[in-house]
């Protein structure tokens, strides 16, 4: 695990940016996305490579983490709606090749079983793009989550819907269940970067770094992941 400590959020953005288009020189065609304010100067960084520097993704797919369950795609608290308005409609990447779990799927259970052979035929994904829970959940895996589990719908915890209040009208208009990619699922990709700021992430930052590899802090996870890249600005660092 390599672990990069940056002096600010936006020193971030630019090293996870280095990341992905030296990725994408490469030959990487399919990207893992996040959604969250932490991958939020990424994306920025990226928009900013693609208009100014010429950086394509016309060749490029997406998936996406998670979704909550029954949002669909035209509202605009759904995941699916977030990450075109912060990244995708910003960059020449094809729409239609950017992918996410159906919310709004009559069976989510089974939703979650397509998205999952989705990824397994059309991957691996070359970079995965995570940030944290302030439980240690990445995705929307929360605390008790198998390590090895696929996507499927979970229950999320009363602390991650408080969490995630803020972008709602209503604290009590959060969903209860969302689908997510598993711990499995996110270990197939093949570079894994986790992006973390702020001093309220340190305990986080802590588990999943320093502390042992248990399904009571998922993003432990990345321990056992051969290719992982944690950027983290100083204050997450506070408790290393
Ligand atoms: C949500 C998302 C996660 C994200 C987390 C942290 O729960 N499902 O993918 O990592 O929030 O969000 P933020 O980066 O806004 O702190």
């Amino acid at each position: 695990m390599e672990i990069v400590i940056v002096p600010s959020p936006e020193d971030g953005g630019r090293i996870a940016a280095d990341i992905v288009c030296g990725a994408i020189e490469k030959g990487a065609r399919t990207l893992g996305l996040a959604t969250g304010s932490s991958p939020l100067h990424t994306y920025r960084e990226l928009i900013k490579r693609h208009r100014e520097s010429g950086v394509s993704f016309a060749a490029m797919s997406a998936y996406l983490l998670d979704e909550y369950v029954g949002l669909t795609p035209d509202q605009p608290q759904s995941y699916a709606h977030t990450i075109r308005t912060e990244l995708v409609d910003h960059l020449d990447i094809d729409n239609a090749r950017v992918f996410s779990p159906d919310g709004g799927a009559a069976d989510p259970s089974e939703a979650a079983r397509r998205y999952d052979a989705a990824i397994v035929d059309n991957g691996p994904i070359d970079v995965q793009i995570l940030g944290i829970g302030l439980n240690g959940h990445i995705g929307f895996n929360e605390p008790s989550s198998s390590l090895t589990s696929r996507t499927r719908v979970k229950t999320l915890t009363e602390r991650t819907r408080a969490d995630n209040a803020r972008f709602f009208a209503d604290p009590a208009d959060v969903p209860h269940h969302v689908i997510t990619q598993g711990l499995g699922t996110i270990s197939d990709a093949k570079h894994l970067v986790l992006i973390a700021e702020g001093a309220r992430k340190a305990p986080a930052v802590r588990a999943a770094i320093e502390g042992p590899v248990s399904a009571f802090c998922p993003a432990s996870v990345l321990q056992l992941h051969p290719h992982v890249t944690v950027v983290v600005d100083e204050a997450a660092t506070g408790e290393l």
